[in-house]
Parts: C-alpha cells; structure tokens; sequence
C-alpha cells in the first residue's frame, strides 16, 4: 500500500488543548482518524516530534522512498533554514511537499508572515483547521501518485 507522510513539528502533540480557540479542539489522534477515513487506500503515516533533527531524517525518508508528505512545520516554518534545505532536497528530487498550516498565519502576529519552506514547497495550504490536511490528502490522492 502507497504511504503518505503527514509530519507535524513541535508543539503540535498538543492539540486539543493547546489554543483551542486558534487550532480548534481535536487532537492528533483525531486528525490521524479522519485522514485514514479519507483515503482508505492509502497508508496515512501521520507522526510529530518536537525534535528538529528527527523531522530532517523523516524527509530524508520521504526523499528516498518517493512518499509525498503533508508538513506542518509548526513555528520552524518561519526561521528554520535546515527545515528549508530539506524540504528543497525532496521537492528537488521530484517529491512532493505540501506545506499546512491550521490557522492562517498571515492573520497572525508578524513573525509568522515569513515561512522559509513556502518557496521550496508544492503548495501551501492554510487558515482551514484539519481541512487544510484533508485538501492536501485530496491534492496527492489525485495527483501525486
Ligand atoms: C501553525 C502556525 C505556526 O505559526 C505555529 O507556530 C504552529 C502551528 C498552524 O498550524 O497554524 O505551531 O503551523
């Protein structure tokens, strides 16, 4: 079965509690269900670290094996240049990256107006809650593979 990578940096475990009022009330765990009831077909390989060298080895992976991923970045997207080399090596190779966001950071605070990855990524998708992974699964359900 095609394996779709969804990768979520650092501080999104804590969905569901964390602001509920910006990233909504479900959990990962939820978000993992609902992907896996949109595709089926597909094995939705949904994981989050709050370790930045653990989701550089995760694109590595992505770049190796061809997975497209779905990555929300967290608060990296905006400044880290690693992140930015890693996803421009999968993108590069011919991969697949689209960049997630659940809320919409250009209606937030200045700092998250910048992301480093949005020019080196597929696409970006943000502002929709668990909508904007579920366009992005869309997306490489009928494109990407
Ligand atoms: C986020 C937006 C980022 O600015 C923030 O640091 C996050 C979550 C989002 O999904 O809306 O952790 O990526």
């Amino acid at each position: 079965m095609a394996t779709v990578l969804v990768l979520n940096g650092p501080n999104l475990g804590r969905l569901g509690t964390r602001e509920p009022d910006v990233y909504g009330a479900g959990t990962l765990d939820d978000l993992r269900a609902v992907l896996a009831e949109d595709a089926p077909e597909l094995e939705v390989d949904l994981r989050q670290t709050d370790t930045e060298g653990e989701l550089l080895g995760w694109l590595y992976e992505a770049a190796d094996s061809g997975a497209p991923v779905i990555l929300n970045a967290g608060a990296w997207t905006h400044y880290s240049y690693a992140l930015r080399d890693a996803v421009s090596l999968v993108t590069k190779a011919g991969g697949t990256v689209i960049e997630v966001h659940l809320s919409n950071p250009h209606a937030r605070e200045e700092f998250r107006h910048t992301s480093v990855i949005s020019a080196v990524s597929t696409g970006v998708i943000a502002g929709f809650g668990f909508e904007s992974y579920r366009m992005a699964l869309a997306f490489i359900r009928r494109n990407a593979r």
